[in-house]
């Protein structure tokens, strides 16, 4: 069965959040170590933006690593940290090709300085793209995003700009580091982990989940098509009844 073909185009979801999980088991199972997995991610991460560039979805974020992640032993972090960011630089000519436009959100503080001017550099690269938007969580972590928020919009209300009275929470999502994006209305977590590890809960609270138990390394377009068909056959309620959306439709 072509699961492409079930795809109804007119209820894409317009962003689309995966938290990549499993890469260190996919390796540790075939006798390798962790970063073995890492390398293989990235396969299935061309894979995946590729698919959702020939979908025509809006926004892609893909989180790649944690603020916590920064916990892990060294060797795995530089690692790691090398291979996602030598990966970007080198991937923006197809990023380009595909008409896909970088993002990066995350506490860049955190980053080596070369990496920060690679991210920035790919990053103005492709930014004049017009299709999908893909945006890489790095060094992210949702919590860490919210107080940052937080702080701004108080700095903003020193100096006058905003009024306490002005914050609400259309105002409170321009302070986030996807202001530019709408919501994500699915989340993916591969590798079989029900847990969110902070990312983006304030832009989540009505994203439909879908956990997978394929490792990431393994994850690909059919994989996504199985999401996405999940995701429309849902009835997604907004805290109304089934019955209201129902009428609310047409049905
Ligand atoms: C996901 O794979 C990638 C990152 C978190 C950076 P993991 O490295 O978490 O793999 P597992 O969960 O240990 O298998
Ligand atoms: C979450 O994966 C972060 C990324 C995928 C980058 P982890 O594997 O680090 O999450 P926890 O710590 O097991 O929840
Ligand atoms: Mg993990």
């Amino acid at each position: 069965m072509d699961k492409l073909a079930l795809l109804k185009t007119q209820q894409l979801p317009r962003h689309i959040a995966i938290i990549m999980d499993g890469n260190g088991r996919w390796a540790q199972e075939r006798g390798h170590d962790r970063l073995y997995g890492h390398l293989h991610g990235v396969e299935s991460v061309r894979d995946i933006v590729e698919g959702c560039a020939e979908l025509g979805i809006e926004a892609l974020t893909l989180y790649a690593f944690s603020t916590e992640n920064w916990l892990r032993p060294q060797q795995e972090v530089s690692g790691l940290m090398d291979l996602l960011v030598s990966t970007i630089y080198k991937e923006v000519p197809t990023l380009n090709k595909n008409n896909i436009r970088l993002h990066v959100i995350g506490d860049q503080s955190m980053m080596p300085d070369h990496a920060k001017a690679a991210l920035a550099e790919a990053i103005e690269l492709t930014s004049g793209n017009t299709g999908l938007n893909l945006i890489m969580a790095l060094s992210y972590s949702s919590r860490w995003e919210i107080v940052e928020a937080a702080k701004k919009m108080a700095m903003d209300v020193r100096s006058g700009k905003i009024e306490v009275e002005d914050i609400h929470q259309d105002l409170f999502s321009q302070y986030l580091t996807t202001a530019a994006f709408p919501d994500p209305e699915l989340m993916i977590r591969t590798s079989g982990e029900h847990r969110i590890s902070n990312f983006l809960l304030y832009q989540m609270a009505y994203a439909e989940l879908h956990f997978s138990p394929i490792l990431w390394p393994d994850f690909r377009k059919e994989h996504l098509y199985d999401a996405i068909l999940n995701f429309q056959g849902r009835e997604r309620r907004f805290g109304k009844t089934g019955e209201q959306v129902k009428n609310e439709a047409g049905c």
